[in-house]
């Protein structure tokens, strides 16, 4: 079970960052930053505990710093400042070969935009993490066939991303991630294009795989009922900053200012917690 410590980490987009993280540390907030130092702040001094082996959900409006968070944990993106430790090591110090090995081997990532190969097909690009980590092509493929399976992909494994419609390409790269059979997984709105059905099914999946094989699931979306539903643990961000971080009843029931309550308002109502 693998556990991440993120320990004050800013960052800040734009050539004039010194003057930016100096205004964060003043307090400035993430408008008035932009407009005296032409900056975005991406995330503004957040810690954050992600115990092994559970599901943590990251929520928060458009631009709040999601993708930007779960980005420094496989160091696709820098910091600022601050530091980020998995299992206990600094992933900051990684050299370039320990960091491919440690994004092959121990780290998978959906992306948003579902960032697969176009020229390879779907069975290439579910089994790509297998096959860099020496697998041959012959045992690469039933882990393969299982996630396609899986997805509901079943007959288009040898089709072409382009081949694809948009929820189809999610579900490639949410196999691809789940046959890289890594111990943690960062799953950026990794459910957003796929339709109810297929959705709930892929919950309980992640539910199974947490309970089953103890991976430390790191989850984006912007559905509440869905972060009720598999969230061990929820932080809520805002504006780059960190508002609450809690359990789903801690998240329903003390809602730390407005801006949660405003989230947990909404709520339809669906879609018990699994953590009880
Ligand atoms: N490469 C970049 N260059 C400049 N600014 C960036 C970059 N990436 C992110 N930002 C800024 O950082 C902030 C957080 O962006 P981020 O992509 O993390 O938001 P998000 O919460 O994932 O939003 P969404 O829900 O729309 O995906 C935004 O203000 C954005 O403009
Ligand atoms: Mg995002």
């Amino acid at each position: 079970m693998t556990e991440i410590k993120i320990r004050n980490v800013s960052k800040i987009f734009g050539g004039n960052w010194k003057s930016a993280l100096a205004m964060t540390q003043q307090g400035a907030d993430k408008g008035e930053i932009l407009a005296k130092t032409g900056c975005s702040v991406g995330l503004d001094n957040v810690s954050l505990d992600i115990a092994g082996g559970r599901i943590f959900v990251i929520m928060g409006l458009s631009g709040s710093g999601k993708s930007t968070l779960v980005r420094h944990i496989n160091r696709l993106i820098e910091p600022t400042s601050g530091e980020i430790l998995v299992d206990g090591s600094n992933v900051l110090d990684l050299k370039p070969k320990d960091l491919r090995d440690f994004r092959n081997r121990r780290v998978s990532m959906v992306f948003q935009n579902f960032g697969l190969m176009p020229h390879r097909t779907v069975l290439q690009n579910v089994v790509y993490g297998q096959r860099v980590r020496g697998l041959t092509k012959d045992d690469a493929k039933p882990i393969g066939m299982k996630w396609i399976e899986t997805v509901g992909l079943a007959g288009y494994e040898n089709k072409l991303p382009h081949q694809l419609s948009g929820g189809m390409k999610q579900r490639v790269g949410l196999a691809r991630a789940l046959a890289a059979d890594t111990d943690v997984i960062l799953m950026d709105e990794a459910f957003s294009a796929l339709d109810p059905l297929i959705r709930a099914d892929m919950q309980d999946q992640l539910l199974q795989l947490e309970k089953n094989l103890h991976k430390t699931i790191v989850f984006i979306t912007h559905d509440l009922d869905e972060a009720l539903r598999i969230g061990a643990q929820i932080a809520i961000l805002k504006d780059g900053k960190l508002v609450q971080v809690g359990t789903p009843s801690e998240i329903l029931n003390s809602p730390a200012n407005d801006y949660v309550a405003r989230f947990v308002q909404r709520r339809a109502g669906a879609g018990e917690s699994q953590h009880a």
